[in-house]
């Protein structure tokens, strides 16, 4: 007889938030996890150790910083701030140790079995933990969940290491502000964390592989953004390829081909590549165990997250999607209770996607662009923040609310935020989308005066040809 009713091999949000569920639905589970410090399981994968959580310690703090440095003198507040970066860093590390600290105690309260090792698939149900000091033990599950995550792209020509030439692993803890850093890669840890280095006194340089940042989000959205990135002293090179690295003392110098053919050459004491991340499949045994990958190396699954083998499921950044911490959080619940019998269901098209830069950025559903490349007929309401009460008071004039809906039944297919609190507005909008709600649903809810949201009530307005205050 199988040991665990469930198994679960990473302990990411993905894999600790479905071994919750599980254990809510009355199942006996293991969470398996590698990343340890002083003998002890370091549970909430990337985005608590080292993703979303120190990330955004250090994008509060910079921003702080710099609005000292830059904006407080505005209000009629004068000061003179000084960076001390060892205390911003622990800081960050308070955090980070205390959600950790947090998960353990969740996984006490549910009665889950931590088992400090790397998992490794054996076939169906079987499961081989292989400690640090090489000890191993293996286990039986009725079912296993496998939620190892992603891990950084390395480009071939720009290794990492682990101090000039690094991924955001490495970006999160640089001990002294880079005097030149380059970015490669306009995407979403790129303009986070080059936005953090920027706000703490570092020339920043993104290099960007296509014609604009996150190609995931309308030009004109992205274009906002970059303005905005632009007037805080981020630098953008659009369109090159990076063709080498040569290190020299202190320095890297890059080699690029812009899109002319001609070469272009930075050089910086700081290089962080952030070109995208891949699943984390090395070392789990999978291929040797029958599962089946897909052709960019994700974990192959059906819509209700099973692998190709009877009782193994796949979730989070290891499976197509986005790689996003509650897009994984969303499936670890709902693979928990398909395997209770329940219906899990997760819609993709519904995971919302924000980068927290200043301004923030938040989109769901359909960009312009798809609308257009399926064929749909759209109409789109824009609203400036610039003719916004509360963002005026605020001095947070950058940026608009842009929703798009069906020309004919008026649904909701999409949304984007460029603005302060971009976030918390796109999850009003989320929950319009959720019960198939219409632009003109929007448009009758009331909302506070003198809000951001109003922003988001009058986009709506526009979408309808009634537009209040532009
Ligand atoms: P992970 O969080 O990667 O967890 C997988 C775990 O499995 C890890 O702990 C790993 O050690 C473990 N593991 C791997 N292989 C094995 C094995 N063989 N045996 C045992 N254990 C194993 N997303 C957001 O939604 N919002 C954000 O603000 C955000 N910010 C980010 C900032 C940065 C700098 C980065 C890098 C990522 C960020 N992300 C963010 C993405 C987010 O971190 C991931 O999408 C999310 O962590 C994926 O969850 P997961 O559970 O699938 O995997
Ligand atoms: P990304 O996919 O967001 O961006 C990578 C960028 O690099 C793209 O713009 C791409 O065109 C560019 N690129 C690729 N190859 C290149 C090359 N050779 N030279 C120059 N540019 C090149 O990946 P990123 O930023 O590494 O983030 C990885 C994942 O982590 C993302 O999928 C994201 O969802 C997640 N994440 C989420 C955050 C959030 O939700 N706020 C924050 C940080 C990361």
């Amino acid at each position: 007889m199988a040991t665990y009713d469930l198994i679960i091999i990473g302990a990411g949000p993905g894999g600790y938030v479905c071994a919750i569920r599980a254990a809510q639905l009355g199942m006996k589970v293991a969470l398996v996890e590698k990343r340890a410090a002083a003998g002890k399981p370091r549970l909430g994968g990337t985005c608590l150790n080292v993703g979303c959580i120190p990330s955004k310690a250090l994008l509060d703090s910079s921003e702080r910083f710099y609005e000292a440095r830059k904006h407080l003198a505005d209000h009629g507040i004068q000061v003179e701030p000084k960076l001390d970066l060892a205390q911003l860093m622990k800081r960050k590390v308070g955090v980070v140790d205390a959600l950790v600290g947090g998960i353990a105690g969740l996984m006490r309260k549910h009665k889950i079995d931590v088992l400090t090792g790397s998992g490794q698939l054996l076939g169906a149900g079987k499961v081989k933990v292989v400690a640090a000091d090489s000890t191993t033990n293996d286990h039986d599950a009725r079912n296993v969940v496998l939620a190892m995550g992603s891990v950084p792209i390395e480009l071939p020509f720009l290794l990492f290491d682990g101090e000039r030439i690094v991924s955001s692993d490495h970006a999160i803890s640089f001990p002294t502000v880079p005097k030149k850093l380059v970015v490669v890669g306009g995407g979403v840890i790129g303009l986070e964390l080059g936005s953090v280095w920027a706000r703490l006194g570092a020339d920043v340089t993104v290099v960007e592989a296509l014609p604009q940042i996150c190609p995931f989000l309308d030009v004109d959205v992205a274009k906002a953004l970059q303005k905005t990135l632009e007037k805080q002293g981020l630098k953008f090179v659009f369109e090159a390829k990076i063709t080498g690295a040569v290190t020299k003392n202190d320095d890297v110098t890059l080699s690029a081909t812009a899109k002319d053919g001609s070469t272009l050459s930075f050089t910086a004491d700081r290089v962080l590549v952030a070109v995208g991340r891949k699943p984390c499949i090395d070392g789990a045994n999978l291929e040797a165990a029958g599962v089946k990958l897909t052709e960019r190396k994700r974990v192959a699954t059906d819509t209700h997250w099973k692998t190709n083998l009877a009782g193994v499921y796949a979730i989070g950044d290891l499976i197509d999607g986005p790689m996003l911490a509650h897009k994984a959080e969303e499936e670890g619940v709902a693979v928990a209770e398909t395997i209770a019998g329940q219906h899990g269901h997760v819609d993709l098209n519904l995971i919302p996607n924000v980068v927290y830069t200043e301004p923030e950025v938040a989109s769901v559903g359909l960009t312009e662009a798809e609308c257009t490349k399926q064929g749909l007929s759209v109409r789109v309401g824009k609203f400036s923040f610039a003719a916004n009460g509360r963002a005026r008071a605020a001095a947070a004039t950058d940026g608009f609310v842009k929703i798009i809906a069906d020309a004919k039944t008026d649904r909701l297919l999409g949304a984007a935020v460029v603005g302060q609190r971009a976030a918390d507005l796109i999850a009003s909008i989320c929950a319009h989308m959720v019960y198939g709600g219409s632009a003109e649903d929007i448009a009758r809810t009331c909302m506070a005066h003198p809000t951001h949201g109003e922003a988001v009530k009058e986009a709506a307005l526009d979408v309808l040809g009634r537009v209040l205050h532009a």
